[in-house]
């Protein structure tokens, strides 16, 4: 019979972009077609976006991208002051980076699996990734702890990341070198989970709503829309780096128009880049282009390009085109999460 060891052997490996130096070969794609062109124009305005001193940049994170292997290149933006906030599936956040923060491990798999077997085992699986579902337990009920440490109130999707960073710190940092909920929390970078039930986090809020049913944590949704919205308006000029769609994407592009309510003639978004594999002609907002943003006010048209290709493939050719170009080491942090602290302090 067959066992869990016998699936979970070899790990999924993170890349690591300082590691390779991919501008030329993204300079020259400037000169072919296609996909490449479209590639090399939203490497270049990333690099703008970094080169732009007044603009903070908002990363925007969909897909199970972080159990695929990138999760060490948005560390890397994250711990080289190349993004400023991040709004991001809670999936990514808390079932795969707290996940291996907390020390355990994405496994390399196959579509060709027997699927009935592997639910005997306790083995999950993500077209060719394993997760030991167990560990996804541990998991949960880590963050059902942390709800029961907190004050009972509802709270956004921000100052909960904050308390898992501070979860880590107090318990002897995470079990990786390269967790981003740690680099964030250390480096003042506010991340934002608008549906942050809709992962691991949402199985600790109802173990820990039942066993305290009278007065416990809940998650403030308006409150991250007000606070992504403030950040925007904290900001001269703002740009999006978008990984995937889904409610992420909308999300960051709506405070432009939650900022245009709030105060008249806020800016548009100067600067967008978005990866994605979804096509523009099913209608729904994940394929929508920024082209189509524009008419409802959320992006300027100068400075947009959208890459139709597999984030594994595609990011880390732009995240190590702009580290490598290294634009920015001249960035002044903007320490969003210092807005909110200090906001707190003086209430
Ligand atoms: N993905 C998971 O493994 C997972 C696990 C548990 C919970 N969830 C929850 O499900 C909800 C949806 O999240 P999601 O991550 O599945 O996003 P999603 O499937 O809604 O992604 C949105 C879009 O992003 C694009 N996209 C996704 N992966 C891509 C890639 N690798 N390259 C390029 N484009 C890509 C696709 O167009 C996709 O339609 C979230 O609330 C999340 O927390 C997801």
């Amino acid at each position: 019979m067959a066992s869990k060891k016998d699936f979970l052997k070899e790990t999924i490996k993170h890349i690591d972009i300082k590691k390779h130096n991919v501008v030329k070969l993204v300079d020259d794609m400037q000169n072919m077609a296609f996909s490449a062109r479209d590639l090399n124009r939203a490497a270049r305005i990333y690099d703008m976006m970094l080169n732009d001193k007044s603009c903070a940049i908002i990363l925007t994170l969909a897909g199970s991208i972080f159990s695929a292997g990138l999760k060490k290149v948005v560390f890397d933006l994250v711990n080289n002051n190349m993004v400023d906030a991040i709004v991001s599936t809670g999936a990514l956040m808390i079932d795969q980076d707290f996940f291996e923060a907390l020390g355990f491990k994405h496994y390399i798999g196959t579509p060709r699996s027997d699927d009935n077997l592997l639910r005997e085992l306790h083995i999950d699986r993500i077209y060719d990734t394993f997760i030991d579902e167990d560990e996804l337990r541990v998991c949960d009920e880590t963050c059902a702890k942390i709800f029961d440490g907190l004050e009972p109130k509802p709270y956004s999707s921000r100052e909960l990341l904050q308390e898992f960073g501070k979860y880590l710190d107090k318990n002897g940092g995470p079990k990786v070198d390269d967790s981003v909920i740690y680099a964030a929390y250390k480096k003042n970078v506010p991340i934002f989970v608008p549906a942050f039930s809709d992962c691991s986090a949402g199985f600790g809020f109802i173990i820990h709503q039942t066993n305290h049913p009278d007065k416990h944590v809940s998650i403030d949704s308006a409150k991250d829309f007000l606070e992504l919205t403030q950040i925007k308006l904290n900001a001269k000029e703002t740009g999006i780096f978008m990984i995937g769609g889904g409610v992420p994407k909308n999300f960051t592009q709506d405070i432009v128009v939650a900022a245009d309510i709030l105060v008249e003639d806020a800016s548009m978004h100067k600067y967008a880049v978005q990866i994605t594999v979804a096509d523009e002609r099913d209608g729904a907002l994940s394929g929508s282009t920024l082209k189509e943003a524009s008419s409802w006010g959320k992006v300027s048209t100068t400075y947009e390009q959208m890459v139709y290709g597999e984030a594994t493939v595609v990011l880390p050719l732009i995240a190590g085109y702009a580290y490598h170009k290294g634009s920015w080491k001249e960035r002044k942090p903007h320490e969003f999460q210092k807005l909110f602290i200090e906001e707190k302090q003086t209430a």
